[in-house]
């Protein structure tokens, strides 16, 4: 009885037929926030080694400062990208960040910068999310960046040597 109801319903709404490969997607999305938080190590006030030893992309990760969603960098960060039009001043300018500090303070800034100043505002975009309850509830048991987003933004700043000129 009940399967004869199921083939009916599948055979007289193509749309929701249509629209299955839709949803698989945004199924799968939702799987990929949710993957396991991945620990990692500081030594002095640097994570020297990649989150979950992944390789980061400079493209990609360009692309995700830029990200209002993402990283939202700009925000509070001068950085050389010239198509975008508001640069914040909050935080420091970002131009020849790599030649100030080395990948792994880097990634430290990025992964969490409270641990060098918890009066900070700038977001930690990998904080453990079982130490954090107050948060809204889209952001509820998960990091800002994933890892492989986080290893992106600091491919991304590695590549930037020149002072603002
Ligand atoms: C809400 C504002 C805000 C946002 C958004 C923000 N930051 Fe920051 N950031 C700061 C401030 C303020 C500091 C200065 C240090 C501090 O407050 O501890 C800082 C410091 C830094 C530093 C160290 C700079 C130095 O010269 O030592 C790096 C690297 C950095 N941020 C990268 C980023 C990246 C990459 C993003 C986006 C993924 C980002 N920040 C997003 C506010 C922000």
């Amino acid at each position: 009885m009940r399967g004869r109801d199921f083939r009916h319903v599948v055979r007289g709404s193509k749309p929701v037929s249509r629209s299955l490969p839709a949803f698989l997607l945004l199924l799968s999305a939702s799987c990929a926030l949710a993957e396991p938080y991945v620990q990692w190590r500081q030594v002095g006030y640097a994570i020297p080694e990649p989150l979950a030893g992944l390789k980061g992309d400079a493209t990609r990760g360009r692309r995700l400062v830029i990200d209002r969603s993402k990283g939202n960098c700009l925000a509070c960060h001068r950085l050389p990208i010239p198509e975008e039009e508001f640069h914040g001043t909050v935080g420091p300018s970002l131009y020849g960040i790599a030649s100030r500090l080395t990948e792994g303070q880097i990634r430290l800034r990025v992964v969490d910068e409270k641990r060098l100043n918890p009066a900070t505002i700038m977001p930690g975009y990998y904080r453990d999310p079982k130490h954090f309850h107050r948060v809204a509830e889209a952001w509820r048991g998960r990091t800002i960046l994933s890892p492989q987003e986080v290893e992106d933004v600091v491919a991304y700043l590695m590549t930037l040597k020149e002072g603002e000129k």
